[in-house]
C-alpha cells in the first residue's frame, strides 16, 4: 500500500499535465476537423485520447472543467463567433433539441458491454429491439419543417447553436421542400427531422478533377468535401458539386409512433430519402451478422460510411435510458476498421517541392486497398521514418480510412531479415546534389539551392504562371518541363522572353498555341501588384499575406526599401514570414529577375483602377470586342480584372461570354454562335457586376 501511494505521490502531477496536454490536443483535433473540415488525425486516434482523457478525469475529479471536450461536442463555429448571430454569412440558430453525437466502439466486447448498459439502465426488461443502420459519413444536419415546409436547416455547430443553410440545403433534390397532406402513415406537418448530408462518390471525384485542373487543392475525402461545399456563399455553386442526404433521426412534440423505426417509415412514406439498409435486430448475433455484411457491402455504395449505429427501437426505452453530458445512451456508433494490408517497401525515393522540401516516398509491391491500386504512399519526413524503425525492405502496413490517401502505418518485424539496414534520409539534394539543410524546429530537409535546382525552378514557374498568381493559360507543367529541357525557362522572368516562332516550330504547338501563350503573357500585364507580388513564390508569402503587404507597401520598391521590423508590422506577417522577405529582396538574383519583370512591363506597383472590388466574374473568361457606349473597350477589361474575371483575345468553347458593342466583328459573332457562347451586351455586363 505504501508503495502505491508513493507512486501515486510520483504520478499525479504527471497525470494532471497530462490531462492539460490531451484536452489542448483534443480541441485543436476539434477544430481542425468541424472548423477547417482538414482533419490531422485519424477518428480512432482521437477517440483512443478522448477516452484516456475520460479515464484520467474520473481519476482526478478535482480537475473537472466543463469546458473539457469530454464534456461537449465538436464545434465547426469558430471560435470568438459565439455571440454573433451571423457567423461567415450564415445566420447561427439556437436548436431546440441540442445536436449530440455518439460514442464510438471498436469491437463486438463493447458492443456487448454498451448492451449489458442498456439491460441495466432498462431495469431488466429483455424485449430490447435494436435498430440497426449505416453510419454516414457526412455532415449532420437539422431540417425543420413548419406547417408543411422546409423553413430552415441547421448545421450542428456546436451542439446547442448551428448555422442556418437553408438555401444550399434547398439545391438537393432528394429533400422535400414542401410536405404531402397528412394521412395516417405519415408524420403531422411540423416536425424536425435529422440526418446526413453528404457528396456521392461520383461527384466527389468530378470536383477533384475539376479542382485538380484549376490547381485547387483537392478535398481529402467527401467529408470534408461536403461540409466545404455547405458552407458556400453561392448556392448555385452548391448545386453544382450534386449533395445528397439521407434521414435517420425524427423530433418533435405528440408525433405518432411508438417506435424509432416507425417514425422513420412514416418519413419515409412522405418522400424523404430514408437508407434501405435498416434492419430491426433482436440479438448480438443479429447485430454483428448486419455489421459484417455491410463492413463488406458499404464498398458498392454510392456514399461513404464508416460504420454502423446502434439505436434502442423503443421511444419509451430511450426515454428511460436518457443522455449523458454529450451522447445518449440508447444509441452507439460502431467504426468499421479502416482496410490495410501487408506489403513490401521496395525502395525510398525523394521528392523536391517548389520551396526545396525534401519528401521521402516510399515504393511498394502494388497492392490493392478499398478498390484502388496502390503502390507509393508518403513517408513524410525524416522523423516519421525514425518513428517507423523503417528498414530497408520491410514489410509494412498500409491502410486506408476515412482518408483516400493511403498510410503506412507500422511495420512488421518479425518480417525482417536480420542484415536488413535502417533507412537513412539522404543528406544531399537527389536533383542538384546540393548539401540538405534542416532548420532547427523544422520537419523538412531542405535542398538550399533555389535559384538552380531543377524542381525549384520549375515548381516557382508553375506557382507564377497559375490561376490564382498570374493565370497564364497556355503554360501546364508538362510545356514547362519542355521549355525546362530546351533551356528556354530557368526563371519566371525567362517567359517574358519566349519567342512566339520557336514555340510555333515545335511539334505539337504551332501557330494558334504560340499564339495563345503570347495573348496569356500580354494579358498577365494586367495581373495587379498583389498578384504579381503573390506570384513571384517568397517563401510564406501566400495570397492574403501578398494582399495585406500590397496594400502597405504599394510598390516593390517601397516594400524593398522595409526593414524587417517593419515588416512585421504588417497583419499576419511575423519574424519568419518578415526574414524570408528581406532575404528574398536582397538576393542579387532575385533582384534581377524583378527587374526584368519590371522592364517586361508587369504590374509593380498599385494602380488605383485595378484593386479588386468582387468575385462576381471569378473564373470566367470573357472576349471584349466591338465599340462601347457608355466605357471604352479598356476600361471594360479593366471592370473584369477587378472583378475576378479573365480577358481572352479570342473565341472559343472555353469562353464564358462575349461582352459584345457595336460592329462585333462577323467572324467572332459566327463563332460564338457556333459554339453557343453567349453575348451580352453592356448593359447586361454591367448589371452582372452591379455590388
Ligand atoms: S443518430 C442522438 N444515425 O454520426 C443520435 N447518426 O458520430 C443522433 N451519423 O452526429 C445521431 N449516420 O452526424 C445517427 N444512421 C445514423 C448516422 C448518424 C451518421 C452521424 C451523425 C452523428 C455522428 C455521430
Amino acid at each position: 500500500m505504501q508503495q502505491l501511494s508513493l507512486f501515486d505521490d510520483i504520478e499525479q502531477p504527471s497525470e494532471r499535465e497530462e490531462i492539460l496536454a490531451l484536452r489542448k490536443e483534443l480541441e485543436e483535433q476539434n477544430y481542425n476537423y468541424y472548423v477547417l473540415s482538414a482533419p490531422v488525425m485519424s477518428d480512432r486516434e482521437f477517440d483512443e485520447k478522448m477516452h484516456r482523457l475520460e479515464e484520467l478525469e474520473s481519476r482526478h475529479p478535482e480537475l473537472f472543467d466543463p469546458k473539457s471536450p469530454t464534456q461537449h461536442v465538436g464545434s465547426d463555429i469558430p471560435s470568438g463567433n459565439g455571440q454573433t448571430a451571423i457567423s461567415d454569412g450564415f445566420e447561427q440558430v439556437q436548436h431546440r433539441y441540442p445536436m449530440l453525437s455518439l460514442a464510438n466502439t471498436y469491437s463486438e466486447e463493447e458492443i456487448r458491454d454498451w448492451l449489458r448498459r442498456v439491460y441495466k439502465g432498462l431495469e431488466g426488461q429483455t424485449n430490447v429491439e435494436i435498430v440497426c443502420e449505416l453510419k454516414f459519413d457526412g455532415l449532420s444536419i437539422s431540417l425543420w419543417y413548419e406547417r408543411g415546409r422546409l423553413v430552415r436547416a441547421v448545421t450542428r455547430g456546436d451542439g446547442v447553436r448551428g448555422d442556418d443553410v437553408v438555401q444550399n440545403i434547398r439545391t438537393i433534390p432528394t429533400i422535400p421542400q414542401v410536405l404531402p397532406a397528412p394521412t395516417p402513415d405519415t408524420l403531422p406537418p411540423t416536425f424536425e427531422i435529422r440526418g446526413e448530408v453528404l457528396l456521392p462518390w461520383t461527384n466527389f471525384d468530378r470536383i477533384n478533377r475539376q479542382r485538380e485542373a484549376d490547381e485547387e487543392p483537392l478535398f481529402a475525402n467527401p467529408r470534408n468535401a461536403a461540409s466545404g461545399t455547405l458552407k458556400l456563399l453561392n448556392p448555385e455553386t452548391v448545386r453544382e458539386r450534386g449533395l445528397d442526404a439521407y434521414l435517420y433521426y425524427v423530433l418533435g412534440e405528440n408525433l405518432p409512433g411508438t417506435t424509432h423505426y416507425e417514425r422513420l417509415e412514416r418519413a419515409r412514406n412522405m418522400g424523404f430519402h430514408i437508407s434501405d439498409a435498416i434492419r430491426v435486430c433482436h440479438s448480438v448475433e443479429e447485430v454483428m451478422d448486419y455489421i459484417h455484411y455491410w463492413d463488406e457491402q458499404r464498398k458498392t455504395l454510392p456514399v461513404a460510411t464508416d460504420g454502423v449505429v446502434l439505436k434502442v427501437n423503443s421511444l419509451a426505452q430511450q426515454e428511460m435510458l436518457g443522455y449523458t453530458a454529450k451522447t445518449p445512451r440508447w444509441a452507439i456508433a460502431f467504426k468499421f476498421a479502416a482496410e490495410k494490408q501487408l506489403t513490401r517497401l521496395n525502395s525510398v525515393s525523394y521528392q523536391v517541392g517548389r520551396t526545396g522540401a525534401v519528401t521521402p516516398v516510399a515504393n511498394m509491391e502494388p497492392i490493392l486497398l478499398s478498390g484502388t491500386i496502390v503502390k507509393r504512399a508518403t513517408l513524410n519526413n525524416e522523423d516519421f521514418i525514425r518513428s517507423l524503425d523503417l528498414h530497408e525492405g520491410d514489410f509494412v502496413w498500409v491502410e486506408k480510412g476515412g482518408e483516400i490517401i493511403p498510410k503506412i502505418t507500422a511495420v512488421e518485424p518479425a518480417k525482417r531479415s536480420a542484415d536488413a539496414r535502417p533507412i537513412a534520409f539522404i543528406r544531399t539534394c537527389p536533383e542538384c546534389g546540393a548539401p540538405l539543410v534542416r532548420t532547427e524546429g523544422e520537419a523538412a530537409w531542405r535542398c538550399p539551392n533555389e535559384s538552380g535546382c531543377p524542381p525549384q525552378q520549375k515548381g516557382k514557374i508553375e506557382h507564377f504562371v497559375s490561376r490564382k498568381a498570374m493565370n497564364i493559360d497556355g503554360l501546364g507543367a508538362e510545356t514547362i518541363d519542355l521549355f525546362y529541357e530546351k533551356g528556354w525557362l530557368r526563371n519566371i522572368a525567362d517567359i517574358y522572353d519566349l519567342r512566339r516562332e520557336e514555340i510555333a516550330a515545335l511539334p505539337g504547338f504551332g501557330d494558334k498555341s504560340a499564339e495563345r501563350l503570347m495573348s496569356g503573357l500580354e494579358e498577365s500585364k494586367q495581373v495587379p501588384w498583389s498578384r504579381v507580388l503573390f506570384a513571384m513564390g517568397i517563401r510564406f508569402v501566400g495570397e492574403t499575406t501578398a494582399k495585406k503587404l500590397a496594400k502597405a507597401y504599394p510598390s516593390i520598391d517601397l516594400l524593398r526599401a522595409a526593414s524587417q521590423e517593419e515588416l512585421t508590422q504588417v497583419e499576419d506577417v511575423g519574424e519568419e514570414i518578415a526574414k524570408a522577405i528581406v532575404a528574398h529582396l536582397s538576393n542579387a538574383e532575385n533582384l534581377s529577375v524583378i527587374e526584368r519583370l519590371r522592364a517586361a512591363g508587369l504590374q509593380m506597383e498599385t494602380n488605383e483602377t485595378q484593386e479588386r472590388l468582387s468575385d462576381s466574374l471569378d473564373g470566367k473568361s470573357i472576349v471584349v470586342s466591338g465599340v462601347f457606349r457608355l466605357h471604352s473597350r479598356d476600361e471594360y477589361k479593366t471592370m473584369i480584372e477587378a472583378h475576378g474575371g479573365k480577358n481572352v483575345s479570342s473565341v472559343s468553347a472555353k469562353t464564358s461570354f462575349i461582352l459584345a458593342g457595336e460592329n462585333m466583328g462577323p467572324a467572332k459573332l459566327e463563332k460564338a454562335s457556333k459554339l453557343g457562347v453567349q453575348i451580352l451586351s453592356e448593359d447586361e455586363f454591367l448589371a452582372m457586376i452591379e455590388p
